[in-house]
Formats: structure tokens, C-alpha cells, sequence
């Protein structure tokens, strides 16, 4: 019996990532939460022909406290998304305050659960996520995750257009560490596998172009938000990463995590000088396993890492600075 609480269900990226959840046929419950429509897309994801029974629910009579009972896995992709000319951080005022209370809930009625964030800015809020759970004395670090899995996705996709011909993204796989927001966001074309070859130029516009994906999105919605459907769809490969692991395989995705918590991550964040970052991280049963080892990186990207960290303290310390008001 396995179930996913998705919190924010009734957003451009809440309601496909339940599509996605409900299509795969991977949960034996999927339960919505919003403050608009969750009751509505419940009852229309229930006319699909897989085993999961949907329920939403509203803030009214515990709606929330419903959703999050019994989770094994929650997403939460709530909030407020980015118009032309914001940066993710300009989200954080409202944001921010709506996952500290997602969370001290999640505190109260699922710590044991597995948690996801993708509600922007991911580098402050995941930081707010576990504060609010070690506030509550249930901050259990293998099971929090910010999902930077969209930064991997383009890394990807970006590379196979940037070489052209009939490259398959899906057949690159390049690492990307740091955080989720602009030059916090550091993919490791160095490790590429297969390697990418592309002159000097090219690359430093393909790195430039996976940093900042989202106001590319951003710009071409025209005022209608930002990315949605390639979110939820990253949002889903690392919910499936998540059960795979659950369910015994061995299996690694990036994510931003609190790297004191994690076997492996002391040694990092004792080097970078951060305490959230993202790594490469291996999933189990009980969710991380350990933060894999950066390795070795190339002088450029030894340059954009420290422009990475420098942004990334800042963010970290904007989130630690809400939870101690
Ligand atoms: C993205 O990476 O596209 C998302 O984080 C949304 C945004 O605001 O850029």
C-alpha cells in the first residue's frame, strides 16, 4: 500500500504531476490538496483506468491533515510561481511562510513520511522545511528533498540540442550540483557520460542556457508563469527515483539536501562550507542513503562553484533567518 500526498495539487504543476502519478499506476492512494478545486480533479482523475483511488481535499474540515495522514511520499509544489522580471527569490516573501506551515503539519501528522519540495525559491524553502521539522524534534534528513531534477533533465536535453543531429538527451547524463536558481545551479560537463564535446563557446552557452532554463520559460510564457508541465514531469522522475529505492533497488538522483544528515555529506558540506546543497544522492528504503562524492571538476567549473556557494549562503541564510523570527 503505497501513498503520495500532493500538496498544491490544483497548480500548473500540481495537477499533471497527478496525472503522471495516477497514469503510472505506482500508488494504491493519491491524495490532493489545495485551496481551490482539489475535490474536482480528484473525481476527474478517478475516471482513469488505474488501481489508485484519488481523494481531494480543501483547507475546510482538516483538508490538509486528510491528505498527509498515512503518506509514505509528500510533493509539494504549493505557491506562487514567477512572472517576467522576478528571480525565484522574489517568491520567497509569500512562499515561504506557506511551506513552513505545510511543514509543521507535515510535523504533526507524517514525519515518517518522504518529503519533496519544488515550491520556489527550492533554495530557501527546503531550508524552512527543515527547520520547521527539527522545530518540531522530527527533522529526519535522509527523507527531505529539494527537487533540482528538472536542472538535470535540461542538462541533458540541452547538451542533445546544443549537438544537434539525433542525439537522444535521455542518452546524457550529466551531473548538476549546487542549488536551484541561476548560477547556483553548476552542471558538470566535465563528467558527462557520454562525453559532450562542444567548442569553448558553445558549451559556456549551453552551462548558461541549464543555469538559467527557467527565465527562458519564463519570458516565453508572456506573463502565464513559468515552467509547469517539464517541472512536473521532473517532479515524477524523482518521485519514481524515491519508490524504486523504496522498493529495494539501487538507485541515485540529485537532489538539495541537508548534507550534515546524510553519511557522506559531512565531508562535503566541511568542504564547500554549505550545509544544503545538491548531490548526487543515493536512494534506499528509508529514502537517502548517502551523498555521493562531488569528484573531480574541471578549473571552469571550480570558478562557477565558488560563484555557486557565495549565492547559495545567501539563500540558505535568507531561509534560516524566517524560522528564527
Ligand atoms: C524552473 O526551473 O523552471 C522552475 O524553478 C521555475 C522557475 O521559476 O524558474
Amino acid at each position: 500500500m503505497v501513498k503520495i500526498a500532493l500538496i498544491g495539487a490544483a497548480g500548473q504543476i500540481g495537477t499533471p504531476l497527478s496525472l503522471l502519478c495516477k497514469a503510472s499506476d505506482l500508488f494504491d492512494e493519491i491524495c490532493l490538496y489545495d485551496v481551490v478545486h482539489a475535490p474536482g480533479i480528484a473525481t476527474d482523475l478517478m475516471h482513469i483506468d488505474t488501481k489508485a483511488k484519488v481523494h481531494g481535499y480543501l483547507p475546510d474540515k482538516s483538508g490538509l491533515k486528510k491528505t498527509l495522514d498515512g503518506a509514505d511520499i509528500v510533493v509539494v509544489t504549493a505557491g506562487i510561481a514567477r512572472k517576467p522580471g522576478m528571480t525565484r527569490d522574489d517568491l520567497f516573501k509569500t512562499n515561504a511562510s506557506l511551506i513552513r506551515d505545510i511543514f509543521n503539519e507535515i510535523a504533526a501528522t507524517c514525519p515518517q513520511a518522504m518529503c519533496c519540495v519544488v515550491t520556489n525559491p527550492v533554495n530557501s524553502t527546503l531550508v524552512i522545511a527543515a527547520e520547521a521539522l527539527k522545530k518540531a524534534g522530527v527533522f529526519e534528513p535522509t527523507r527531505l528533498f529539494g527537487v533540482t531534477t528538472l536542472d538535470v533533465v535540461r542538462a541533458s536535453t540541452f547538451a542533445a540540442h546544443a549537438l544537434g543531429g539525433n542525439a537522444d538527451p535521455r542518452d546524457f547524463k550529466v551531473p548538476v550540483i549546487g542549488g536551484h536558481s541561476g548560477a547556483t545551479i553548476l552542471p558538470l560537463y566535465s563528467q558527462a557520460k557520454p562525453p559532450v564535446n562542444l567548442d569553448d563557446e558553445t558549451m559556456a552557452s549551453v552551462i548558461n542556457r541549464v543555469q538559467f532554463g527557467g527565465d527562458e520559460i519564463v519570458k516565453s510564457k508572456q506573463g502565464a508563469g513559468s515552467a509547469t508541465t517539464c517541472m512536473a514531469y521532473a517532479g515524477f522522475r524523482f518521485v519514481k527515483a524515491i519508490l524504486e529505492g523504496k522498493n529495494g533497488a539501487t538507485v541515485t538522483e540529485e537532489a538539495y539536501v541537508y548534507l550534515p544528515g546524510l553519511p557522506g555529506g559531512k565531508e562535503i558540506a566541511t568542504e564547500l562550507g554549505v550545509d544544503f546543497f545538491t548531490v548526487k544522492v543515493q536512494l534506499g528504503q528509508k529514502g537517502a542513503v548517502r551523498a555521493l562524492p562531488i569528484g573531480k571538476i574541471s578549473e571552469n567549473e571550480t570558478k562557477l562553484l565558488h560563484v555557486a556557494i557565495r549565492e547559495l549562503k545567501t539563500n540558505i541564510a535568507t531561509g534560516l533567518s524566517l524560522m528564527s523570527e
